[in-house]
């Protein structure tokens, strides 16, 4: 690979969401994305071409990554296209919402298959196509790993359950020039949030929450991505083995909450207008 070579990176589950968005932002520099997904087709291809528009590249390609045999058969067409990998984004994710009395044997073995194994089978495979060229692996995590709220236990020990591969890969990679790290997301506007919020059945209201975060809104595919997009870049070639959080401040705060308190004290943080409030 010379140095005018555009990096390739793998990133599941690009067809929408995060995934797509870091998509567009690598392509704009002039890279190459694997965009994986599971059965947007339509969606997938669209995305490359948006890409090639944008001035990258890239192809498509279908996988179930709950699927052992799929994610052997992501890493051949990579090698057949490629011949090499420069960056793996663990995106994709899925789960069962509901509370832990509710988990049946195969919400817990579809939830690990899907969101833990799919991490360490494509990193292994990613590390062999990454060769003695060094290269990056981020994982996509949540602040279920950090936080518990209802019905996020299964894929909340998952993400929990990635951040700390994340921390045995970085000394194993390392010596190979190859960094490990995650991206830790809050409420972030995608299609998962509207499910979870509008689709759990007796889910507590989007707007209870986001009136405790912070920065007061919800994160965008764009803040998570742009996050991704740093730790791929070269400012980041000597972190390794973290977890970066980016959650407008939602795993800070604490009760009393802000948001709860009235008066002087609440103006204090909201300015005048919530004199009347
Ligand atoms: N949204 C949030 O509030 C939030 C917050 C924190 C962290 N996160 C994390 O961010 C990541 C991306 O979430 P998102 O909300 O952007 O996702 P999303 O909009 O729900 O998109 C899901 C993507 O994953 C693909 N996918 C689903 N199951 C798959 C499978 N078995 N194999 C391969 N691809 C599969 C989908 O492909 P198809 O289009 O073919 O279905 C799609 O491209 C996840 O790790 C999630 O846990 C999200």
């Amino acid at each position: 690979m010379t140095s005018d070579t555009p990096r390739v990176t793998l990133i599941t589950g690009s067809s929408r969401g995060i995934g797509r968005v870091l998509a567009m932002k690598l392509a704009r520099k002039g890279e190459h994305v694997v965009v994986n997904y599971k059965k947007n087709a339509e969606l997938a291809e669209e995305v490359v071409r948006q890409m090639r528009e944008a001035g990258g590249g890239g192809i498509a390609v279908q996988a179930d990554i709950e699927e052992p045999a799929d994610i052997d058969a992501l890493f051949e067409a990579i090698n057949a296209s490629y011949g090499r990998l420069d960056a793996f984004v663990a995106n994709a994710a899925a789960s069962a919402f509901k509370p832990i009395s509710g988990l049946r044997l195969h919400h817990l073995d579809r939830n690990w298959a899907m969101n833990v194994r799919s991490f360490v089978l494509g990193a292994q495979r990613a590390v062999d196509l990454m060769g003695d060229r060094g290269g990056r692996i981020v994982a996509v995590t949540s602040y279920g790993s950090l936080r518990a709220f209802p019905t996020y236990a299964s894929l909340g020990a998952a993400k929990a359950a990635v951040e700390t591969y994340v921390k045995f890969m970085a000394t194993e990679f390392g010596p190979r020039d190859i960094t490990v790290n995650a991206v830790n997301g809050g409420l972030i506007d995608t299609d998962s949030l509207e499910y979870f919020y509008q689709r759990v059945p007796g889910m507590a209201p989007m707007g209870s929450v986001v009136e405790k975060i912070p920065l007061g809104r919800p994160g965008t595919a764009d803040d998570m991505a742009s996050a991704v997009e740093f730790l791929l870049g070269e400012n980041a070639g000597y972190i390794t083995g973290q977890t970066i959080t980016v959650d407008g401040g939602l795993t800070v705060v604490a009760p009393p909450f802000w948001s709860d308190t009235s008066g002087e004290l609440r103006q204090a943080v909201y300015g005048p207008a919530a004199k009347s409030e």
